[in-house]
């Protein structure tokens, strides 16, 4: 198999067959001095965490990895982290299997209106300083998404072998998706979060559509889907104006 053509992320990796979760695990090792790069992952998780305290499904077959990163970037653009992840996969999907996957804010990544795979963040920092951040990446690879549907979280779900009609090719599929991160990631540090956001707009489709945004609290707002603000947030036009929506689930009208 082809080496991994990375610097830092991948040059040292924990793997398990089962864990209770792969983020819990690079949390646990990303104080440590040389933990920036360093990837988790595992076969299958029993205790996989989702957005939003909700749970992660974890069967075998698919992709559940867990990146510690040391950014050398403001706290303040810590939100970003999950736009380069976002793009990483898209691109990784796209890459290796050919189908047309797409971005949604804040960064699911959806093929023909449906999930396929999901990005958590957790981050530790003191006043203007990150110790360290840990991404989460679940790509449903070669699932069944009838046996993960349990997701509910109104959001409808889908795979990559049911959209193929056949299994995919794990290890190419997470070799591309660790090269595109190391390059995404490189290129917000060194060129600031302009391009990454111009690239996660081109492969979205919800801007200039009306939508929905249902809050932590329940609250709906609904508003046409313009802009995506340099800290990440949505930009909303609605009857009463322009708001900007920090997070939130949002669900794309047609
Ligand atoms: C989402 O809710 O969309 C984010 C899902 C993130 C799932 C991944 S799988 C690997 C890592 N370990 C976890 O427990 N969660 C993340």
């Amino acid at each position: 198999a082809r080496v991994l053509r990375t610097s830092f992320i991948g040059k040292h990796v924990v793997y398990k067959e089962t864990t209770d979760s792969t983020q819990n695990i690079a949390i646990s090792l990303a104080d440590r001095s040389d933990s920036h790069g360093t990837v988790v992952i595992a076969e299958q998780q029993k205790s996989g965490r989702g957005r939003q305290k909700r749970k992660w499904l974890s069967p075998k077959g698919g992709i559940w990895l867990s990146v510690v990163l040391k950014p050398g970037i403001p706290t303040a653009k810590i939100t970003l982290l999950p736009f380069v992840a976002a793009l990483a996969v898209c691109d990784a999907i796209k890459n290796a299997t050919g189908l047309d996957a797409r971005l949604k804010w804040p960064n699911d990544v959806m093929i023909s209106g449906k999930k396929v795979a999901g990005i958590l963040l957790d981050i530790s920092a003191e006043a203007d300083q990150i110790n360290y951040a840990v991404i989460g990446i679940g790509i449903n690879a070669n699932v069944d998404s009838a046996a993960i549907s349990a997701r509910l979280d109104g959001t409808k779900i889908t795979s990559i072998s049911d959209e193929l009609g056949h299994s995919t090719s794990r290890l190419d599929l997470t070799r591309s998706l660790l090269e595109n991160l190391e390059h995404y990631y490189l290129e917000m540090e060194q060129q600031g979060v302009g391009t990454i956001l111009q690239k996660w707009k081109k492969r979205s489709d919800m801007l200039g559509r009306k939508v929905a945004v249902v809050q932590n609290n329940n609250k709906i707002i609904q508003g046409m889907a313009t802009d995506i603000n340099d800290d990440g947030s949505l930009l909303l036009k609605t009857d009463v104006g322009d708001v900007n929506v920090v997070s939130g689930d949002i669900h794309v009208r047609y």
